[in-house]
Parts: structure tokens; sequence; C-alpha cells
């Protein structure tokens, strides 16, 4: 028997711009995934498709059990977070010798085949490996670990990420001398963002910004704004969409003072507040029970 876990995460800045190549910030979170994974010898019915299809590639043949402090198909990276906590546990129980690298690719494979085409290799590579991640183009880089509590409002309204981003690619072509500023405009807050990861306060203004040309790049959701005049109103440094928007969740950058009464403001809201922080261990080996 073998258990592993594997965070979930936030898209800090830069969500949909970076589809289109420009720079983007992604965060994983200490809120996770934990999955056993025992050895079987007869086929078992398993109700996730995500956890069929790692059964699947790694061709064996498991009882799997998942615990998860993610809601999920919120925009924190569920489905990733519990392909890579099954994949790592199947190479672990079976002694398969998949590096973090393969086990992060082998997950985004398996998110895109379960998805129909379109996944995140986002989502996936920041759960195997944690920390704060630049992503430029298909480039990803881990950033030195910062301490950036995070206040997340979760709308519970259903979204889907794969509309969303097509509703975005259709805008763009539509309206290319729009929208492509836009995109522009949000690469270019990401960038000063980057050069600004050690003040809360200009982060927090940074994100008031991006969450602006989100809303401009018709992503936004009247109970995501909602969230997010809120946190700001009980004190918050800066709040915004997270992930592909049109519901799902927010983020809030509040300091330790105003944490509290932060997500206060957004369970007012009828939604759910989840305070987490950066994890920066990525996927990790648990005890098994
Ligand atoms: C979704 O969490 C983030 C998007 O930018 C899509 C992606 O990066 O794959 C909307």
């Amino acid at each position: 028997m073998a258990t592993w876990s594997a965070p979930g995460k936030v898209f800090l800045f830069g969500e949909h711009a970076v589809v289109y190549g420009r720079p983007g910030l992604a965060m994983a979170i200490q809120h996770r995934v934990s999955v056993t994974v025992r050895k079987k010898r007869s086929p078992g019915r398993v109700k996730s498709p995500y956890i069929n299809e790692c059964l699947g590639a790694m061709g064996v043949r498991a009882t799997v059990y998942v615990r998860s402090q993610l809601p999920s198909s919120s925009g924190l990276g569920s489905s990733a977070a519990v392909t890579v906590a099954t994949l790592a546990a199947i190479n672990d129980e079976f002694g398969k010798g998949l590096t973090r690298e393969e086990v992060a690719q082998k997950g985004y494979e398996i998110e895109r085949k379960v998805q129909k085409g379109r996944a995140s290799a986002t989502d996936t590579y920041v759960s195997s490996f944690g920390g704060v991640v630049l992503i430029r183009g298909t480039e990803k880089k881990r950033l030195p670990p910062m301490n950036l509590p995070l206040v997340v409002g979760n709308s519970r309204v259903s979204h889907n990420t794969s509309l969303m981003v097509e509703k975005v690619g259709r805008e763009r072509e539509r309206h290319p001398g729009i929208v492509n500023p836009i995109l522009d405009a949000i690469g270019a807050v990401t960038q000063e963002a980057l050069l600004q990861l050690h003040d809360p306060r200009v982060l927090g203004m940074l994100m008031n910004t991006n969450h602006a040309l989100l809303d401009a790049l018709g992503v936004g959701h009247p109970a995501l704004t909602r969230l997010v005049l809120a946190a700001r109103a009980a004190g918050a440094f800066g709040a915004k969409i997270t992930g592909a928007g049109g519901g799902g969740c927010m983020i809030a950058l509040a300091p330790s003072r105003a944490k509290g009464s932060v997500a206060g403001a957004i369970r007012t809201c009828d939604a759910q507040a989840i305070m987490t922080t950066l994890d920066t261990e990525g996927a990790r080996k648990e005890k098994d029970g």
C-alpha cells in the first residue's frame, strides 16, 4: 500500500494570457488531495475517469482511495492533484521508477485525454513540483519561495475551463485589435509582479488591475465581482479571479490582521472561504493508513 498527496494551485497572475504566450505566475497551495493505492489481482470498478486512465497508463490493477481538501471543478486544479497523486502512488506501490518530471508529463497527457484535448500543463506541473512557478510559453521555472498568505473564495458557481478558453479565443478572432492589447496588458502586469514579489501592497494593486483586465476579456461573473469587492472592503491588499473565470474561485492577498475579516466577508456572500498559503513540496509520500 502506498499513499501520496499532491497540492492544488491558484493562478496569481496571467491566466488566459498564458494561453497566448504571455507570462503567467501560478502557485501551489497547501490544500491537497491524498491518494492511497493498494495492489489487487481482479479489476474493480473505478468511478473517476482520471484514476481509470492512471491505472490504464501505468498498466496496473489496484484499489484506490481518495481524500480531498480541494473543491472539485472550482479552478483549484483538483483533477490535476488527483491525477498526480494517483500516478505518484502507483509509481511507488508498483516500483515503476518514474521521475517527478515524468509523473507531471504523464499527468498532463491523462488530463488531455479525459478532458478531450484541452488541459493545463501548468496544473500538473505545479501539483508535481509545488512552489511559485513562472510560465512562459512551454517553459516553466520555479521561483524562490515567498510568504503569500491567501484567502480563496469559492463562488460555488460551476464553470468550464475549456469553454472559457474557447470564449476568449473567439473574441480574439473577432476583435484582435481589442483583445490582443488586453492580453499584452495582462502580460505586463505579470512582469511587474515579478519585480514586486516582496511587496504585498503593490502585488495587491496589481491583482486588482489583473482582475479588471480579466473582466474586460469577458471571463468575469457577478458572483466573483461580489467576492472581490467584499474582500477588498474587508481589508485585502487586492483580489482577483483565479483560473478560467466565469465562476469558480477568486483569491485575495490580505495582511495577517485582516485575513479573518476577509474570510468572513467572503462567507457573508454565501461563498466558501479557504485560508491557504504557498506549498513548496509538490507531490509527497504520506504515512499509509
Ligand atoms: C486555467 O486555470 C488557466 C487558463 O489560463 C488556462 C490554462 O492556462 O491552461 C485559463
